[in-house]
């Protein structure tokens, strides 16, 4: 059914997301009056505050998290806040929480953010109160259990309340502004999908690279590592919108119904197809950090860095691997997506000085926007021994392109569509599944071949082996 949220029910209300993401989102879509004047949102969380206490928690996380300027009427904004405390497992507490709701007028949405332990009992609260009924979404914040066993669990648990049409599973990467786009570039241009296969693209680079380390998340990272906390969700997303064939529109239905091919054709891993690491002490743009273990306190076998090297089993990618890498305590943070072309099938030019290089287009996701597409031209002169070319850079820096338009967190969009009712930015459930599937067979093949993380020093590229994984079929990452 569609509608219109007008009131929003934030579970982990107090946490880190609600105040460096959440808050400070729903304050900007307010002050640029993208949401309405009138939509109440209620937080709930552990800890015991009232409506006052809660307004100055917000009022502390937009003041460190939202710049002045994007920030409207604080007062106004902070005045649609209202708090209930709550202890997820005590299920007597939820006719509290749905007396503060209020009635269900248009619609209420609610975000989930909380452990995943907490997922099932919720659930059970909000029907028991009736929090559940047909004007009611749900919006699921990662980490949707810890494998496919447990996120079916947890998929179940939501699908006896909502139906899929009124679950909205969060992958934040698909709320930035560039990821979006790579759908634009791909299917608003002719110019690339007559070569994006496997006749013309040689190997697709993923790369998210992260500077920092494991920041105040000890307890969840050490029990996730890199390959469910980055590349079960985000990397296998940008995946699927590199490699998926065109939908027919730009609806929710048909986009994920092409997503869901390109991770269902994804290639079990061989074991060495992928290496793992682990960051020791090092320096990050000349200032030292500390080592993993020596952040965490303990040894530990989490990985903080991982490449693949990933198949799509199908008839446009055959043969076309896509390496991914991830890694915290890299020399950067960069998001970006390079896809290279094969070379042309045959040179004209016979001088030395006029070795083609195969195109390049990359694709850079964030901290930069940047579109470029590596081409080969003549260098300028009279140059008796032939011609000579060069690859030079078309560049399109979106940010110049587009100078207006504000910066926005991706959970601006998010949270707007979640309160409006658009699925296209969620990730279905068996997305999901699939992409715990491919996860779960690499894990498995980690553990049968005794796999544990090899070090690297923190502001590198990750161990030696990554390099090895593409240099063996004569790639080198982009760097
Ligand atoms: C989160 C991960 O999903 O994404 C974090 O849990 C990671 O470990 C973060 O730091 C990266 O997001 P972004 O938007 O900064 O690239």
């Amino acid at each position: 059914m569609s509608f219109t949220a007008d009131s929003l029910l934030l579970f982990g209300a107090t946490g880190d997301l609600a105040q460096r993401m959440l808050l400070p989102s729903l304050c900007a879509l307010g002050a640029d009056g993208l949401i309405s004047p009138n939509l109440k949102i209620i937080g709930t969380a552990r800890q015991d505050l009232d409506d006052a206490g809660y307004r100055n928690v917000a009022r502390a996380a937009l003041e460190k998290y939202l710049p002045a300027e994007r920030r409207g009427s604080m007062a106004e904004f902070l005045n649609r806040l209202h708090y209930q405390p709550l202890d997820a497992n005590d299920i007597s507490g939820f006719t509290a929480l749905a007396d503060k709701v209020g009635p269900i007028g248009e619609g209420l949405a609610i975000f989930l953010s909380t452990a995943p332990g907490l997922f099932e009992p919720t659930i059970a609260g909000l029907s028991a109160s009736g929090l559940a009924g047909d004007r009611v979404r749900i919006g699921l914040e990662k980490p949707l259990g810890t494998d496919l066993e447990s996120s079916r669990h947890i998929n179940d648990a939501v699908a006896s309340a909502f139906p899929e049409d009124r679950t909205f599973r969060i992958d934040h990467y698909l709320g930035k502004e560039t990821v979006q786009n790579l759908l634009a570039l791909r299917f608003a241009n002719i110019l690339f999908e007559p070569l994006w296969n496997a006749a013309h693209i040689d190997h697709v680079q993923i790369t998210v690279a992260e500077t920092v380390g494991l920041e105040s998340r000890v307890g969840y990272y050490d029990g996730s590592g890199a390959l469910r906390d980055m590349v079960q969700n985000h990397m296998l997303q940008l995946l699927a919108l590199v490699a998926m064939e065109p939908p027919a529109n730009f609806d929710a239905t048909a986009i994920r119904d092409e997503k869901v091919k390109v991770l269902r054709s994804l290639r079990y891993v061989a074991g060495e197809e992928s290496v793992t690491g682990q960051y020791r002490a090092g320096a990050i743009s000349g200032q030292p950090v500390p080592g993993y273990d020596d952040e965490l306190g303990k040894d530990s076998d989490t990985e903080t860095f991982v490449a693949i090297k990933a198949h799509v089993d199908n008839w446009r990618w055959k043969g076309v691997p896509f390496y991914l890498r991830t890694g915290k305590r890299l020399p950067e943070r960069v998001t970006e997506i390079v896809v290279q072309f094969r070379p042309v099938p045959h040179s004209i030019f016979a001088s030395k000085a006029a070795k083609t290089v195969p195109n390049k287009l990359v694709i850079g996701i964030q901290p930069e926007e940047n579109i470029t597409l590596q081409v080969m031209a003549k260098v300028p002169g009279l140059d008796r021994q032939g011609i000579r070319l060069r690859p030079v850079e078309l560049n399109i820096a979106m940010s110049d392109v587009f100078a207006g338009p504000v910066k926005r967190i991706a959970y601006e969009r998010l949270l707007l569509d979640l309160i409006e009712g658009d699925q296209t930015l969620f990730v279905r459930r068996d997305e999901v599944e699939a992409q715990w599937d491919w996860i779960d067979a690499i894990r498995a093949g980690w553990t049968e071949h005794g796999i544990t993380p090899k070090t690297y020093n923190a502001g590198s590229w990750g161990p030696s082996a990554a390099i090895a994984l593409a240099e063996r079929d004569g790639v080198t990452w982009h760097e």
